[in-house]
C-alpha cells in the first residue's frame, strides 16, 4: 500500500489503520465494475491491471476518458460530491483492485487530511487534461488530436529524440480516446508512418523527433 502514490506519505500507524479497511478484489477483462448514474458504494485503487473510465452515448458509441493503471485511484467523485457515478468503469486488463467501502473511505480521508491534498493535486491534473481535451475538440482536427494522444501515451527519450508507446493500445481504443472511428485512426497512423513520423513495431509505436511535432 505504501507504494501507492496517494498513500506514500503515511506513517506506519496510518498504514496499519488503512490495511484494516482495504480489501483486494479481482476482476476479469471486460467486466463492468460500475455504471454511470449508479449510486457509489466504494473507492478504488488499481493494484495491477487496467480500468477504463468511459462515457457512452445511445447507440453504443463511447469515449474513453482515462485508463487507470497501477497506483491510480478512481470512484472518489460520486462519494465526495454525494452524487451518482459520473462515468462507467470497465476492466480493460485483468485487475486486482484495492477497494475501500464508501463510509470507511470518508472517515479515513477526514482523519487524514494530507490524503485530501494529494487527491486535489491529482484531480487538478485531471482537470488540466480535460481542459486540453476541450481545446483539442474545439480547435483541432482529428489528425492533430491523434498526434496529441500519441504524445500523451509515449515515454519520450529526449537524448535519442524518440518517443515509445510500450503498451499495446488498439486502434479502436485510440479512436475512443479522441472521438473518432477506428478506420480514421488506422488511416491516419499509416499516413504518419508514410511521413516518417512514426514506426509501427509489433506491440510498440515509435515516435520520431516528438519535440518537433
Ligand atoms: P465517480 O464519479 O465516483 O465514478 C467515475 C470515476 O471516474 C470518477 O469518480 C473519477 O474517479 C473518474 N473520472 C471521471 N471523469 C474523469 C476524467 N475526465 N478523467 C479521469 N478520471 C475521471
Amino acid at each position: 500500500l505504501k507504494e501507492i502514490p496517494l498513500f506514500s506519505g503515511l506513517t506506519e500507524k496510518q498504514l496499519l489503520l488503512l490495511k484494516e479497511i482495504v480489501h483486494i478484489r479481482q476482476f476479469k477483462e471486460g467486466e463492468l465494475l460500475f455504471l454511470e448514474g449508479e449510486s457509489p458504494d466504494a473507492f478504488y485503487i488499481v493494484k495491477t491491471g487496467g480500468v477504463d473510465i468511459i462515457r457512452g452515448a445511445p447507440g453504443g458509441k463511447e469515449i474513453i476518458l482515462e485508463r487507470m493503471k497501477a497506483g491510480d485511484f478512481f470512484g472518489e467523485m460520486a462519494i465526495i460530491e454525494e452524487n451518482k457515478r459520473s462515468a462507467t468503469a470497465r476492466i480493460a486488463k485483468d485487475v486486482r483492485l484495492f477497494v475501500i467501502e464508501k463510509r470507511l473511505f470518508i472517515k479515513f480521508i477526514k482523519d487524514n487530511p494530507e490524503i485530501v491534498i494529494k487527491m486535489i493535486a491529482e484531480l487538478s491534473r485531471r482537470l488540466r487534461i480535460a481542459n486540453q481535451d476541450i481545446e483539442d475538440l474545439a480547435f483541432y482536427d482529428v489528425e492533430k488530436r491523434l498526434k496529441r494522444l500519441l504524445l500523451r501515451l509515449a515515454d519520450v527519450d529526449a537524448k535519442k529524440g524518440e518517443g515509445i508507446i510500450h503498451n499495446k493500445v488498439t486502434h479502436r481504443e485510440m479512436a475512443k480516446y479522441i472521438g473518432t472511428s477506428r478506420e480514421t485512426v488506422t488511416r491516419l497512423l499509416h499516413k504518419l508512418k508514410k511521413n516518417k513520423m512514426i514506426k509501427l513495431a509489433g506491440n510498440k509505436i515509435i515516435l520520431y523527433s516528438p519535440e518537433k511535432w
